[in-house]
């Protein structure tokens, strides 16, 4: 096993705003973006293109194994290609958006993503975003963040998208799934970004990160 480098934890709901924190945090810390909410979306959407139906739990775990699953970092962020298609453009379709909860409560699809983030690990300092970050896929980091938001900023966040995305429901599905469901990391600081522009919060992460020793 090579050095692990050091990994900033993101997790939260859906619309939390973690992806633009977790973005801005690392282009400040000069670490790696890592998002592993899209490998999700992008075995998903893989499935879903070869004509899988969304609740053949089999056929898509088949699918995900056999898949050749490139996780690489441009402009030091995480993109995926899988079976040579890069899905970048279709991670957030509706049908993306419907089917990504249950095929990530799919144990061998969860083992192949963590497998991928912590091989960005062993090369990059990282901030990674999700669910599971710092409860499961990287619990021995001492650098873990929930961030959070009211259930009313976070439908408005998402509608100013244009998005047409069942967040209350994805976040039911993913809290209540047997194995690593969204929790708070008992270790983990939590950030309320209701009232915080992304740069506030951003700043409050980085103060948090040097009160408990990360050198920046
Ligand atoms: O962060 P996101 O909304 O793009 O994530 C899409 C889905 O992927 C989310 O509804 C649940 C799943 N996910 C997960 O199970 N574990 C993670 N670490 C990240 C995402």
């Amino acid at each position: 096993m090579g050095h692990i480098h050091r990994v900033v934890a993101i997790d939260g709901p859906a619309a939390s705003g973690k992806s633009s924190v977790a973005r801005e945090l690392a282009r400040r810390l000069g670490f790696a973006y890592v998002n592993s909410g899209a490998i999700y979306r992008a075995i998903t959407w893989d499935a879903l293109q070869k004509g899988i139906d969304g609740r053949d739990t089999e056929r898509i775990a088949q699918t995900a194994e056999a898949a050749r699953i490139s996780c690489r970092l441009q402009n030091n962020e995480s993109h995926i290609v899988i079976d040579d298609v890069d899905p970048s453009e279709h991670l957030r379709d509706d049908r993306v958006n419907k089917n990504v909860s249950r095929v990530s409560s799919i144990p061998r699809v969860r083992k192949i993503v963590v497998q991928n983030m912590r091989q960005y690990a062993r090369y990059n300092d990282l901030v990674v975003e999700g669910r599971d970050i710092g409860s499961v896929v990287f619990p021995k980091t001492p650098y873990k963040f929930y961030v959070d938001a009211s259930p009313e900023v976070r439908l408005r966040r998402r509608a100013a998208e244009g998005q047409r995305d069942e967040i209350i429901m994805r976040d039911r599905a993913d809290s209540s799934r047997p194995i690593s469901p969204l929790i708070v990391a008992k270790d983990a600081q939590i950030i309320d970004t209701s009232h915080l522009t992304i740069e506030g919060v951003v700043n409050e992460i980085i103060a948090r990160l040097r009160q408990i020793g990360l050198s920046i």
